[in-house]
């Protein structure tokens, strides 16, 4: 095998579907889903010169929509995001000019935020789509954005903005943290000094303070001279270091707190936790990795498999306690995004299969913290899921009272179906399966879009 990320369901599909018809459903689609599952992935448009050197997450990006109403599966498509890169009119990897936009492959995340639809990957700006997914453009928030936009923003569920960060290898600043308003106005840029430009993939955000994770995994520019299709590599020198800044502070206001290294792509949640002494503590529940980037170009991103670690971090005596919640192999975690920055009980995840050389999806989990228990769903045999995304039921109340959305490849047929399962009942059977009409590739992130936001 030249590359397990263009084998299997991790292979690019080649076509764009427009099937605007009602989708066979089995079991019953709840009528409170009204709107799109969005996905998002990597889909190269062309064979990559050096199958051997594609990484899986240089890939151009590639959405789907799965439409849902009035409990039936109304609509599937799929889009390349038209970057420019894409039409070969600018370099993914490195800008054009002075301050020119840096596409990047579009292809980890898709949100919603203030009206827009926004195509997300940490090397790049975001893209704003169009409704019909035909279309893009880069969205700069009026020139206020300088530097590429990470895929993970955090949305604070009680004011509505969008927080986030971006890196830049070309930088320094190697790092800025931004605000977005609930009307989709850019208000803070915070320049943040660190040594160098390190992969951060996603951050934490609590009701107060915003957590930055530099860990050991740095932007290598003799790798990038090479031509390398992510030019990171693990150097565990670099250390690890975990910076704290109040969401309303300055640059003079980050603590950065030094600990073990290790990496974390995703957090789960983070919230802020006083001490019984007052003290400011942050707790912040990362599925972490001994390390990562440490294998061949073309092998798995890791030598070893994440579990769910719970951080706390006393900003003040600039600690962090690091205490295992649970061994099974998970990664894409998600939450009710109504509990976002604040004290929880519930998280979605894909369980990993045990051997890292084989990357594989095999089943979904449901964490409750509270019971320190993890149960598992069972998609069936060769069958393989996506990142599970939590979508609160109309009249629910309780934080898991909601259902879970995975989209399901399986290897007999080689097509997809989006499985619905109530987050309640979670082990199954799933409440409803939408029977897409094509395979939709492994993919990274996307959002549930209800019709009226
Ligand atoms: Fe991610």
């Amino acid at each position: 095998m030249v590359n397990p990320y263009l084998e299997g369901n991790f292979a690019p599909v080649l076509e764009e579907r427009s099937e605007d018809h009602e989708l066979e459903v089995t079991g019953a689609l709840p009528p409170d889903l009204d709107g799109r599952l969005l996905r998002n992935g990597p889909n190269p448009v062309a064979t990559p010169a050096d199958p051997a050197d594609y990484h899986w997450f240089s890939g151009d990006g590639m959405l789907h929509a799965i439409s849902l109403a009035g409990g039936k599966a109304t609509g599937y498509r799929n889009r390349w995001v038209r970057t420019r890169a894409l039409a070969g009119k600018v370099s993914t990897v490195r800008p054009s000019g002075p301050m020119e936009p840096i596409d990047g492959p579009a292809n980890t995340h898709v949100i919603r935020h203030a009206g827009t639809t926004l195509a997300l990957c940490e090397s790049g700006f975001p893209h704003a789509v169009s409704p019909d997914l035909s279309r893009a453009r880069v969205h700069d928030f009026d020139a206020a954005l300088s530097s590429p936009m990470t895929a993970h923003p955090k949305v604070d569920p009680v004011s509505g903005e969008l927080v986030f960060f971006g890196t830049d290898p070309f930088g320094p600043p190697f790092l800025r943290y931004h605000v977005v308003d609930a009307t989709g106005e850019l208000t803070r840029t915070v320049e943040l000094e660190v040594p160098r430009a390190t992969m951060m993939h996603d951050f934490a955000v609590t009701a107060t303070q915003a957590i930055f994770l530099d860990q050991p995994v740095i932007f290598d520019l003799a790798l990038a001279a090479q031509g390398r299709a992510l030019p990171y590599r693990w150097d565990a020198q670099a250390g690890s270091r975990i910076g704290v800044l109040p969401r309303q502070g300055s640059a003079a206001d980050v603590r950065w707190i030094t600990m073990d290294p290790s990496y974390v792509f995703h957090v789960l949640n983070a919230f802020d936790d006083p001490g019984p002494d007052g003290s400011d503590r942050i707790v912040l529940d990362v599925l972490r990795y001994d390390r990562v980037f440490d294998t061949a170009p073309g092998d798995p991103i890791a030598s070893c498999l994440p579990a769910l670690f719970r951080w706390t971090i006393d900003p003040l005596a600039r600690t962090v306690d690091e205490t295992q919640r649970d061994d099974t192999p998970m990664e894409f975690p998600r939450i009710d995004p109504a509990v976002a920055g604040q004290a929880y009980r519930y998280g979605y995840c894909t369980r990993l299969g045990d051997d890292p050389a084989q990357p594989s999806m095999p089943g979904l989990v449901k964490i409750d913290l509270a019971r320190d228990e993890v149960v598992r769903f069972d998609p069936g045999e060769g069958r393989a899921c996506s990142e599970p995304v939590f979508v609160r039921a109309t009249d629910g109340t309780g934080e898991d009272e909601g259902w879970v959305l995975s989209v399901v490849h399986d290897a007999a047929t080689d097509r997809s179906d989006l499985v619905v399962l109530d987050a309640t009942s979670f082990a199954g059977p799933p409440v409803a399966t939408v029977h897409l009409p094509a395979r939709v590739p492994f993919g990274f992130h996307g959002s549930w879009v209800a019709t009226n936001s």
